[in-house]
């Protein structure tokens, strides 16, 4: 088997290695669809297939998590229409990396409350984590009805809950971050918003206190290994002194 699909993978990683842990805002589908005339959800659409090429770059290179903002608590307030088509576009993905996940090696996880979503999608997300379970390869956390206050609150919830039933113990920054979606999970070193705006938009705000934040004109469905590389190398630039000298 071929360890690097294509020449730009092996360019890479051969130089530096790259972050463990990406995170990224695919934002932008909207206009991408706007400027072509096409209706919002061919955006969406061509948003999952972007999605498909950059976890695959990503596993390529050796990025052992990528977390992606599919779905934000904020959402909810676009037209019902778009929400719908949303959600279908979703179940049409999952149904997807189910079939292809073993030979892809992509192993998929959801952050965020999923048990507000339609019955068919819930047992689609149940199928998926259980097949992940078997998975190598790259871990990719799908951020669905995530908000990161919300995260956060209900992590103070749980502990709240904990407490009261005695079974506290000291609350730490370790024991706090093992409340959150993320447990387990470490801290993205690098955090990529595609679309030019310069904004976090309620994504991880707990887990991206000393990430390394790139911002890109790029529209995300676009985006490919190129912006990628582009955005690694940028990381790599950077010095991180995390109140060091
Ligand atoms: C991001 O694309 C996808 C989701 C928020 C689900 P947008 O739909 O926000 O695209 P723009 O920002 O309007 O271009
Ligand atoms: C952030 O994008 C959410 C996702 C990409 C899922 P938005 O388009 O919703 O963010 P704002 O409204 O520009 O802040
Ligand atoms: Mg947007």
């Amino acid at each position: 088997m071929k360890l690097f699909r294509s020449k730009r993978a092996r360019t890479a990683v051969r130089k530096e290695p790259p972050p463990r842990h990406i995170a990224i805002i695919m934002d932008g589908n909207g206009r991408w669809a706007k400027r072509r005339g096409l209706p919002g959800t061919a955006g969406h659409s061509a948003g999952a297939e972007t999605l498909r090429r950059v976890s695959s770059y990503c596993r390529d290179i050796g990025v052992q998590y990528l977390t992606v903002y599919a779905f934000s608590t904020e959402n909810w307030k676009r037209p019902k229409e778009e929400v719908d088509a949303l959600m279908a576009l979703l179940d049409k993905y999952l149904l997807e990396a189910i079939e292809k996940m073993e030979r892809e090696r992509v192993r998929m996880a959801f952050f965020g409350d999923t048990t507000v979503l339609s019955p068919e999608l819930q047992a689609r997300i149940a199928q998926t984590r259980k097949l992940a379970q078997k998975i190598d390869g790259v871990q990719l956390n799908v951020c669905l009805n995530y908000g990161g206050r919300d995260e956060i609150v209900r992590a103070a919830r749980r502990w709240a809950e904990r407490a009261a039933a005695g079974e506290g113990g000291e609350l730490t920054e370790e024991v706090f971050s093992d409340l959150l979606w993320s447990a387990g999970v470490p801290d993205p070193e690098l955090l990529i918003r595609p679309g030019g705006e310069k904004r976090l938009s309620n994504f991880l705000p707990w887990q991206t206190t000393y990430s390394e934040l790139v911002f890109m004109d790029t529209l995300w469905p676009d985006f490919g290994p190129k912006q990628i590389d582009e955005a690694i190398a940028e990381y790599h630039r950077r010095e991180r002194r995390f109140g060091g000298v």
